[in-house]
């Protein structure tokens, strides 16, 4: 799925321009649109088969956190080798009693578990440019998991089974960050009221107050938490970087019984050259470039049966981007990618093949030469060295 679809029957360019940050607003869909994006058969396997750290799976009722050990307790994994190998283990019967009795089971990271839910984050970070973040809700019953809050992020809400509904209060500090939970006053008046079904997908932004509650049915959602750079990120870089560039910004301040004209002179000095510095052209895309060459990329792995043949050989063979964020910079020899604060150097077909690929879509090999196109040869050997790098996989081949 691409992120024009997610949003539709709003084009991308509206939805980032009109609604992100700016209100709440749900999206209409058929029901059964994101259905393969976590089945319920596959929810069941992840809880199965995956062992949880500690706060990465929480169930909570009426706004009350169950004590973990209750559900996911500290078991030994050979009890008749050793002690050291604890490991927590999810309690099957304990976490069905307690969502029958009202629960609400979030987990965290589920963008880790379960590739479908990766690749839309993936495509979503792609295309906003900030990171992702996606947990999964799962209840029943009618009892809310958490009490009525807000988040310091901007979410994009994807009703994948079931219905929820929520009711929300627009924000009582405009923009807040996580420095300011427990200080903003609780909301006020009636509450914009929203049944979500399967299928629907709703924008809740950053400082906007919730209650969600599951309407009587087995419900499950996903939250894509989107974490934008703020005018604190970018003023706390810039400080730094003033400080490297500026012996004022190093110097001692004036002793402490210097008169008041000294240090108010002090002051103002610091004042001029911060001023100067900030304005300077193009500061905060510079900001914006090293946080983005700071990012990892994704995890990805491309391993194969047969390694006598070259996987890339195979024009059916994925390849998936793992860099959504990377910094890149290119002309018409060379390509730069920065990630993890990395640059890895690239040849000239590597712009186009990464402006294919950029997107997050899998592509297949024949479709990405077509679409980039770059001869046969030059696409195996650029894709091969992103692998290399840590910038795409091929998962399937
Ligand atoms: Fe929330």
């Amino acid at each position: 799925m691409d992120f024009s679809a997610l949003v539709a029957p709003l084009s991308a360019h509206e939805f980032i321009t009109d609604v992100l940050g700016c209100r709440a607003q749900v999206l209409r869909g058929s029901p059964d649109r994101f259905a393969s994006l976590l089945p319920w058969w596959e929810l069941n396997n992840i809880l199965r088969f995956h062992r949880f750290e500690e706060g990465q799976l929480r169930i909570a009722r009426n706004g009350v956190r169950i004590d973990p050990d209750t559900y996911n307790p500290e078991t030994l994994t050979y009890p008749e080798r050793s002690q050291l190998m604890r490991h927590r283990k999810l309690d099957g019967v304990s976490v069905q009693q307690h969502l029958r009795e009202g629960a609400t089971l979030q987990i965290f990271g589920i963008d880790e578990l379960y590739e479908p839910v990766a690749r839309l984050s993936a495509v979503i970070e792609a295309k906003i440019r900030e990171r992702v973040y996606v947990h999964a809700f799962v209840s029943w019953g009618s009892t809310q998991g958490y009490k009525t809050h807000w988040d310091d992020s901007d979410g994009i809400i994807v009703q994948v089974h079931g219905r929820k509904k929520w009711h929300l209060w627009e924000p009582t500090r405009v923009r807040p960050d996580h420095r300011d939970y427990g200080e903003i006053p609780p909301p006020h008046g009636p509450p914009q009221e929203f049944v979500v079904r399967a299928g629907d997908v709703m924008h809740v932004p950053k400082g906007w107050w919730h209650l969600v509650t599951p309407d009587d049915e087995a419900s499950v959602h996903l939250a894509f938490s989107l974490t934008a750079r703020t005018g604190h990120d970018f003023l706390t870089w810039a400080l730094d970087e003033f400080r490297k560039d500026t012996e004022l910004c190093r110097a001692d301040l004036p002793l402490r019984d210097s008169q008041d004209i000294v240090h108010n002179r002090h002051a103002g000095d610091l004042r001029e050259a911060l001023s100067n510095y900030l304005t300077s052209p193009g500061l905060i895309p510079l900001f914006l470039r090293s946080y983005d060459a700071a990012q990892p990329a994704r995890r990805g792995f491309s391993l194969h049966p047969a390694t006598d043949r070259d996987p890339l050989a195979s024009d059916a063979a994925i390849v998936t981007w793992l860099a959504p964020l990377a910094d890149i910079e290119s002309t018409s020899t060379w390509t730069g990618i920065t990630a993890a604060g990395q640059r890895h150097d690239f040849g000239p077909h590597a712009q186009a093949l990464v402006a294919v690929l950029r997107d997050c879509q899998p592509r297949s090999m024949i479709e990405l030469r077509r679409l980039a196109n770059v001869p046969v040869a030059d696409t195996r050997e650029v894709v091969r060295q992103f692998v290399i790098a840590g910038l795409a996989a091929i998962p399937v081949i």
